[in-house]
């Protein structure tokens, strides 16, 4: 999720805890699925979440992830109902049309398309339709401008000088406040009661019956769109590119994505939930890209206390980080790991060696989400359209989680409408 970019120099070793310092703190990196359980499950209690406080005011710091104890309990509740399969499953005929329309769009355009980029409006929207539902068009757009400068300003160097991006980003979050204002309202003269995670704030009373304060619902809101957003996008251009460089695997992700296209009426009926859950090649796809790519490197810690662990002490207040992508390339635990390989997936992995959504108090409630989103796209997708990555640049590029160099550029067709039928798959 919030991943400062100051610490991708560290030099990785399998299997180990070793100390280390990162600009100037003391900070021990956890690279053994034993110690990063310890960390985030069984002793999570004695480490809390720590964030520098220029992102943690960006966000706004009510947000759930920069909490612990009852607080981050009460909120994890609400946010985890909004998003659990019987709250998502009931968006799957609107995230069809979101990912229809991107993918339509895409196609019709003359220019090159950034993935990437297009990938978080994409993850964006289904964001604002698991806060919102149906949110009114006026205010998603505005929602959506200024949500853009604060992404901006976010990883931007924390002055508040005017005209700076992090100014910039800081004024841009007090309106977001603002047009939250006017959405609660509105809604709260309509009376409605709904079931989306806007609606799970507003009728939550505490057991004196307190609701919660305007901040800490703007707050949370923010956070999810913004845990939301860039992490699902990154994933999602990892897929592509991934199966653009295996013909063979497209294939097969094709055949099994065309059965349930014919299925469905030639895809005229929308996807069922069970449609998506029996994806198996196509969700190990998912899975082996989250390992491959493990866009949440690592995330961290601080000692709220001495802690003794097998022998080390970790003094109260320094950082521990959990390495999650160190582990998911460990031989030992994934052979021969720098290689795409999702029959790996058809094996369950070790316990605590697979942890692309983290573990323990803090894990990703959003993950069924946010695979649902990859399947529902990969769906339309490959069953309607073809693409084709442009230019040969390869690499990695970190916006602030590590993207295909460019953001990966490629070109986007209609099935129907390829530039020579000869070409079409
Ligand atoms: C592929 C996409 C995603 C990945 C890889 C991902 C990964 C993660 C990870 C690793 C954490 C734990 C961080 C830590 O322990 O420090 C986390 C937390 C969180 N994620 Fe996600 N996430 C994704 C998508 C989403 C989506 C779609 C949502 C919401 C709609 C979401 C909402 C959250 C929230 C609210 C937290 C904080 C939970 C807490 O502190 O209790 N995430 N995510
Ligand atoms: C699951 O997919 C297989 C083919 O991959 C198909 O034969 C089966 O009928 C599907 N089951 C459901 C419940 O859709």
């Amino acid at each position: 999720m919030v991943v400062p970019l100051f610490v991708f120099f560290v030099v990785f070793r399998y299997g180990e805890i070793f100390k280390t310092q990162i600009l100037g703190c003391p900070c021990v990196m956890l690279a053994c699925p034993e110690a990063a359980r310890f960390v985030l499950v069984t002793h999570a209690h004695l480490f809390k979440p720590t964030y520098p406080k220029s992102k943690e005011k960006m966000i706004g710091p009510c947000a759930l992830f920069f909490h612990q104890g009852e607080y981050h309990t009460r909120l994890r509740k609400l946010v985890q109902s909004s998003l659990s399969p019987d709250a998502i499953r009931k968006l799957i005929p609107d995230i069809e049309g979101i990912a229809l329309s991107a993918l339509d769009s895409w196609a019709a355009s003359t220019q090159v398309t950034n993935t990437f980029y297009e990938m978080k409006k994409f993850s964006f929207d289904v964001g604002i339709l698991s806060v919102f539902g149906h949110l009114d068009e006026g205010y998603k757009e505005k929602l959506e401008e200024n949500y853009r400068i604060v992404d901006k300003g976010y990883n931007s160097f924390p002055t508040k000088i005017p005209g700076s991006a992090y100014h910039k980003a800081l004024q841009a979050r007090k309106r977001l406040n603002q047009i939250l204002g006017e959405i609660i309202c509105e809604r709260k003269e309509k009376r409605l009661v709904e079931k989306d995670l806007l609606g799970h704030l507003l009728n939550f009373r505490d057991e004196k019956g307190k609701t919660l304060t305007k901040d800490q619902i703007a707050d949370n809101i923010i956070g999810v769109l913004f845990a939301a957003q860039d992490t699902t996008a990154s994933v999602i251009t990892w897929i592509l590119k991934f199966l653009h460089d295996d013909p063979k695997l497209l294939q097969a992700v094709k055949a099994e994505q065309m059965a349930i296209y014919q299925t469905n009426n030639g895809g005229k009926g929308h996807l069922t939930w069970a449609q998506t859950r029996n994806m198996t090649l196509t969700h190990r796809v998912v899975l082996e890209s989250l390992r491959m790519a493990s866009i949440i490197s690592f995330t961290f810690r601080e000692a709220v206390v001495d802690v003794e662990y097998k022998g080390y002490l970790i003094p109260k207040g320094w950082k521990v980080m959990p390495l999650f992508r160190n582990i998911h390339h460990n031989p030992e635990f994934f052979s021969d790991p720098q290689h795409f390989d999702p029959s790996r997936f058809e094996a369950a992995p070790k316990p605590n060696t697979f942890m692309p959504f983290g573990n323990g108090a803090h894990a990703c409630p959003g993950n069924e989400l946010a695979k649902l989103e990859a399947l529902i796209l990969i769906h339309h997708l490959v069953t309607k359209f073809r693409w084709e990555v442009v230019g040969s640049e390869s690499g990695i590029q970190y916006g602030p989680f590590p993207v295909p160099q460019g953001g990966l550029p490629a070109r986007f067709w209609k099935q129907s409408s390829c530039p020579s039928q000869n070409m079409c798959p």
